[in-house]
């Protein structure tokens, strides 16, 4: 079976990935293989079948040491006898107890990332007839995110695309599934990873038109003129430092038997495609990576455009707030009072706090939808990745069903998330003496959450859950599964929100 998964994907050379369940792995001609192994063994899966292919050679060189299986080692064993492959790249799992997709997909990432350093032609992929259908997939995932660099403007990559690859032991519609959702991830990593000269509003909205054709979503681009006839002024102001106007994108999806009324999840993103700080500047280590400040926008637009390549049956509404925050002479200023959509009056008291002024009127936009629920992702604060560190995102809500069912969904995919606290005395630090509220809170302790706090005032209600990904979406240093750059996270786990349990 061949699939085509063109839709997530710009252009660029083919490579299909497919499943062929029945092919035996010593009998394929291929660049290389990639088997899996855990840490207690050989045990009597697909890998104690290489095994005896090679003559005993796996077992060999697990009894010598050569070979662990602990998490990501990741081991080439070049001409291996008894295989038609070149190579065959041994992967460690670590504890079969503690196997799960999150480590299934880091570990396939691993090897596939290994392995596209070099051209490759073919590459087979050997899973296990004991993964689940969501761990085969995650695998596959993984596969097709690991041979994808960041570098895009290189002539000379570093990462490439394997001409093909074929997964054994897999069924054909995991794999399919699979490959979807690995290319939703590296959607959203190539969109992060695009500097803020040639990836701004507007040529944002122009990406997201692409990826709306290509998967069948219906959508809305407020220009300037419309966000002014919609009172979108806090998206306006924060825009008009820049000589690039700011966009509200607005995608429908409706899964097949979705009903026509309410959509089940908002989904919104700040797409900030450039954040300086604006008038509050930031110094100059700080702003390097701004770039990444639409990551949530663009993990929105990802997974939408996955749902709906997955044809899940849901129906979502997005919108992302595109605007870049500059210095330009009509910048927005401290002490300004912005009157957002919703009516309530902002009083600026740093203009890097942007985000949170973008998404008042992103917030007010998806309420008129009355969607069951809304989930916003954003680089928000510098704040909760001192209170998390790197890898994990934080998640803030009004409705903890609706918190626990993204923490889940996260968990099952293998990306860290941790909530915090919402108290009431924290609305206390977002008063203003001049207007309804203030964009910051009063000194810089909990920073993340008077940021959630002050979200919070624009959906009406309605549950809602804030993931701030300013720590994961971005990796300043390459991984050993993933190069540096965009992550793509958060599209695994809202695509397995929407799924539900397995
Ligand atoms: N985009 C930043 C947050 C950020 C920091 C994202 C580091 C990714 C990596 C956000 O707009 C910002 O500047 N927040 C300020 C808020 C402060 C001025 C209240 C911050 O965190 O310092
Ligand atoms: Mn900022
Ligand atoms: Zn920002």
């Amino acid at each position: 079976m061949t699939n085509e998964f063109s839709h997530l994907r710009a252009g660029g050379a083919a490579g299909s990935i497919v499943a062929d369940p029945s092919a035996r792995p010593e009998a394929i001609e291929a660049d290389a293989i990639v088997t899996f192994l855990t840490e207690g063994g050989i045990g009597s899966g697909t890998v104690a079948e290489i095994d005896r292919a090679t003559g005993g050679l796996l077992s060999r060189l697990t009894a010598a040491g050569e070979i662990t299986g602990k998490r990501y080692e990741c081991v080439p064993v070049l001409a291996a006898p008894g295989l038609k492959a070149g190579q065959l790249v041994v992967v460690g799992l670590g504890k079969r107890e503690d196997l799960d997709a999150g480590v299934l997909y880091r570990a396939a990432a691993t090897a596939s990332k290994h392995l596209a350093g070099r051209p490759r032609a073919k590459v087979v992929f050997v899973a296990d007839g004991s993964w689940s259908t969501r761990q085969t997939e995650q695998a596959v995932a993984g596969a097709a995110v690991g041979m994808v660099g960041q570098d895009l403007y290189r002539a000379e990559k570093k990462r490439t695309r394997f001409g093909s690859a074929v997964w054994l032991v897999a069924a054909a519609e995991a794999v399919a599934r699979g490959v979807v959702i690995g290319e939703g991830v590296n959607l959203a990593r190539r969109l992060v990873n695009m500097p803020a000269d040639d990836l701004y509003p507007q040529t944002f909205s122009e990406e997201a038109a692409a990826v709306a054709g290509r998967t069948g979503m219906e959508i809305e681009i407020w220009d300037e003129e419309q966000l002014a006839r919609e009172r979108c002024h806090a998206i306006l102001a924060v825009g008009r430092g820049s000589s690039r106007a700011p966009r509200l994108v607005i995608l429908r999806y409706r899964g097949p038997g979705a009903h026509d009324g309410q959509p089940d999840i908002a989904l919104v993103g700040k797409g900030v495609t450039f954040d300086s700080g604006g008038l509050s500047l930031k110094p100059s280590d700080s702003m390097l990576t701004m770039k990444c400040d639409m990551s949530g926008g663009a993990a929105m637009l990802a997974a939408a455009a996955t749902i709906a390549a997955l044809k899940l049956p849901v129906n979502l509404v997005v919108a992302i707030g595109l605007v870049e925050n500059m210095t330009g002479p009509a910048a927005y200023k401290l002490g300004d009072v912005i009157t957002a959509r919703s009516g309530t009056t902002i009083e600026i008291h740093n203009t890097d706090a942007e985000g949170r002024v973008v998404l008042a009127d992103v917030l007010d936009v998806v309420r008129g939808f009355k969607p069951k629920r809304i989930i916003d992702a954003a680089t928000l604060t510098g704040a909760c990745m001192v209170a998390l560190g790197h890898d994990v995102a934080g998640l803030f809500t009004n409705d903890q069903p609706c918190c626990d069912d993204l923490a889940r969904a996260a968990r099952a995919v293998g990306e860290p998330v941790w909530q915090l606290p919402m108290y009431a005395d924290y609305d206390e630090q977002i008063r203003s003496d001049v207007a309804d509220i203030k964009n910051v809170g009063d000194g810089r302790w909990g920073g993340a959450i008077t940021a959630a706090k002050f979200l919070e005032r624009f959906v009406g209600g309605i549950p809602w859950t804030h993931v701030d990904i300013a720590g994961p979406a971005f990796a300043e240093k390459p991984r050993p599964w993933i190069d540096g750059g965009g992550t793509g996270s958060l599209v695994r786990p809202l695509v397995e929100l929407v799924r539900g349990p397995e």
